[in-house]
């Protein structure tokens, strides 16, 4: 489909050191913006970041059709902007919005958007080793109606934040197994807002008890280890790289999935299937060496330092020769281009 997109470009606004400040407080100096009316993208546009005027009865304040994606742009080794496995995500997205009866993006307007924007604020892609610019695509219907309905009009936008290190060390878990995030044939394989919303109470009430995070297990059983926060769940078992299959109620992550394909290339045994705690508890009680973090883009690499499951907490190996160290390592030489991208996961700005 034919789309051109005007840019309005204003630079009032200096680059903000948002190092110090808390991940996605501050946005880049533009966004980009596009209109779904009629069955069609309307009006593709790059203006400078501003406020939207949103009907009170606008459908996506009650009745949750939003979808969103969280990629990010880094600076390779010589000097040029890469954002990584574009397709991938673009991919995920057109799944969520499918799921969420939302109108897909075309591909190359979403390509395009996210080149034109990251080009013109390309100043706010930060240079420094764990900095990166984090890259947030998302749709919300606008149709104006109290009444519950798929909604008609849409609004696709993509704004921008200056990115640094996540998590500045391991974290300490908990196996929920009361609350769930998802059910099979729900919308855990969906980047919907919901998702997320629903996940706050459990999380919130793990934190006060002294947790970073929470791993959640499947809907019917609450033993099989599902993922964890805005992560993927991996472990490394006896030298295996052990994750659970994805399922309808996993999000197919990009980090996941590029590390699985990076340590088959590398030899390491991967084994995506089902993973109960029964067998994590089994295997720290016999002494073996239990890796485990979360994969996802905002950390990459997560470390967990310790689970705890059915009150009793565990330890994970977390010192310096680890293999996750070594996998996320992989990962960034293809990332800043110190190694051929085979896989095409680079796309240069
Ligand atoms: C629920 C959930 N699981 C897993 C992930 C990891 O996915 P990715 O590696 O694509 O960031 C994310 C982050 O997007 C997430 O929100």
């Amino acid at each position: 489909m034919e789309h051109t997109i005007s840019i309005t470009s204003h630079t009032d606004r200096t680059v903000t050191d948002t190092r110090s400040l808390p991940f996605g407080k501050i946005p880049t100096e533009h966004m980009f913006i596009a209109e779904y009316s009629n069955g069609k993208w309307n009006d593709a546009r790059i203006t400078p970041f501003q406020n939207l005027t949103l009907s009170p009865i606008a459908l996506c304040l009650h009745y949750g059709q939003t979808v969103f994606e969280g990629m990010k742009a880094f600076v390779m080794e010589d000097g040029r902007i890469n954002v990584f496995r574009i397709d991938k995500h673009h991919l995920r997205f057109t799944k969520s919005l499918e799921r969420m009866c939302m109108p897909p993006v075309p591909k190359q307007l979403f390509i395009d958007a996210i080149h034109n924007l990251v080009k013109l604020d390309s100043d706010w892609v930060p240079k420094d080793e764990d900095g990166s610019l984090y890259i947030r695509p998302f749709m919300i219907a606008t149709e104006e109606r109290i009444g519950v309905k798929i909604a008609e009009e849409y609004l696709f936008m993509i704004v921008c934040s200056p990115a640094f290190k996540y998590y500045t060390k391991p974290l300490n878990v908990k196996v929920e197994t009361e609350y769930v995030r998802a059910a099979e044939g729900g919308t855990g394989m969906a980047k919907c807002g919901g998702n997320y919303g629903g996940a706050f109470y459990p999380t919130n009430k793990a934190q006060q008890e002294g947790f970073d995070q929470v791993l959640w297990t499947d809907a019917k059983t609450h033993e099989l280890i599902e993922e964890s926060g805005t992560m993927n769940a991996m472990f490394f078992i006896d030298g295996k790289l052990v994750t659970p299959a994805l399922s309808g109620s996993i999000l197919d992550g990009v980090t996941r999935d590029s590390l699985i394909i990076i340590a088959r290339e590398k030899g390491i045994v991967v084994e995506e299937r089902q993973l109960s705690y029964k067998e994590l508890v089994a295997a720290f009680e016999s002494g073996k060496q239990v890796e485990a973090f979360g994969a996802g883009t905002a950390a990459v690499v997560a470390p967990i330092a310790t689970i705890t499951i059915e009150g009793t907490k565990y330890t994970c190996y977390t010192e310096d020769d680890a293999n996750m160290y070594r996998l996320r390592e992989w990962l960034l030489e293809i990332r800043k281009g110190i190694v051929p991208d085979t896989h095409n996961w680079n796309y240069i700005i």
